[in-house]
Formats: C-alpha cells, structure tokens, sequence
C-alpha cells in the first residue's frame, strides 16, 4: 500500500479535531525542583497491572528531567486552571506562584487539580518524534468533582452534556 504524504498542518488540523483532556506531569528535579509538562496525550492504559500512558515529545526539556527521576505525578486539570496550564505549557518560570504540595512519595501535587495519579516509571518506547511512556500507579485519587479541562481545536473548553 502506497503512504499519503501528510503534511505536518494537515495532520495538526486534522487530529485537532479529536478532543482531549489535559494533564501535567510533575516530578523533582535532580537539583530538587519540581518540574513539569502539559500534556493532551495521557490515557489509562490497563487495570491489571495499573498501568497509565502519555507521549512526550523527544525535543521536550522536561521530559528527560522527569524520566531520570523515576517517578512522576499525572496532575488531571480542571476548566477553571487554564492560567496554570497556559504558564506550564509556557517558555517562562513554570512553577513561579503555583501552589502546589509534595506527596509521601516526593512528588508535588498541583492545588486545584482534579485527581492525582502518582506513577513508578513502566516503560520508554520510542515512537516518531515523540515516546511512549508506560507509568505503573502506585497511588491515585480524586480531589474535585468539577468540570474537566478540556482541549479541542485549539482551544480550552469544558464539559456539556449531550441532549
Ligand atoms: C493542551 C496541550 C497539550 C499538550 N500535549 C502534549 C503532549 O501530549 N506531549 C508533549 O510532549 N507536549 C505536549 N504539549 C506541549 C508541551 O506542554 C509544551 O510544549 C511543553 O511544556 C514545553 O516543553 P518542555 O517544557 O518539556 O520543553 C501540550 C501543550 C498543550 C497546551
């Protein structure tokens, strides 16, 4: 079978009509520092083991951070923090003014979050420009029942329900 050759707007636009929610991921630094990612790509992967996903790209500078720590945080964002999503997501001071906790296993857990879901590092495949990461849970919960962030063409929205 012959392959389409996609161009990178195209396949940005188009898979920009898929809907996601977003997530940061957080861990400590080797100096100590929390550090952490925005992330559209995160699923649940498998019950048994407990095993969650994301891919980050292979040119993100955290990534590597969060990788030597072996552990991360999956921080899933409400609608009403696109402040602290837009300030991760951004060139600057990630952390400056972001209220966050450390867990009993040293991973920080952003206020106003929606659920954490705190991970031994599975797994690392590289996939394209980006890889697939494969986190084992070891801890998890919910800490709002609001609306989700969610992303979409573009842009931020949140939840309705269908008629
Ligand atoms: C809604 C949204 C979803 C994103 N999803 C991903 C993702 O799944 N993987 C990824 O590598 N970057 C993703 N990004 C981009 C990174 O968050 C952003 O470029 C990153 O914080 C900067 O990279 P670095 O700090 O790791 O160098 C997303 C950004 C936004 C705003």
């Amino acid at each position: 079978m012959s392959e389409m050759r996609i161009e990178a707007a195209t396949f940005r636009e188009v898979l920009g009509h898929y809907p996601t929610g977003v997530c940061v991921i957080t861990a400590i630094n080797a100096q100590g520092s929390p550090v952490g990612m925005v992330v559209g790509s995160f699923s649940s992967v498998s019950l048994d083991p407990p095993l969650v996903g994301f891919f980050p790209a292979a040119n993100s500078s955290s990534w590597p951070q969060i990788e030597m720590a072996g552990h991360f945080c999956v921080n899933v964002l409400a609608s009403d923090q696109t402040a602290l999503c837009r300030q991760i997501a951004g060139p600057g001071d990630k952390f400056a003014g972001i209220e966050f906790s450390i867990s009993e296993h040293g991973l920080p857990l952003l206020a106003g979050a929606m659920a954490s879901i705190e991970c031994q590092l599975e797994s690392v495949t590289a996939a394209g420009d980006h890889f697939l990461v494969l986190g084992r849970v070891i801890k998890l919960e919910a800490h709002r029942q609001t609306d989700p962030m969610l992303f979409f063409r573009g842009r931020y929205g949140g939840f309705a329900d269908a008629a």
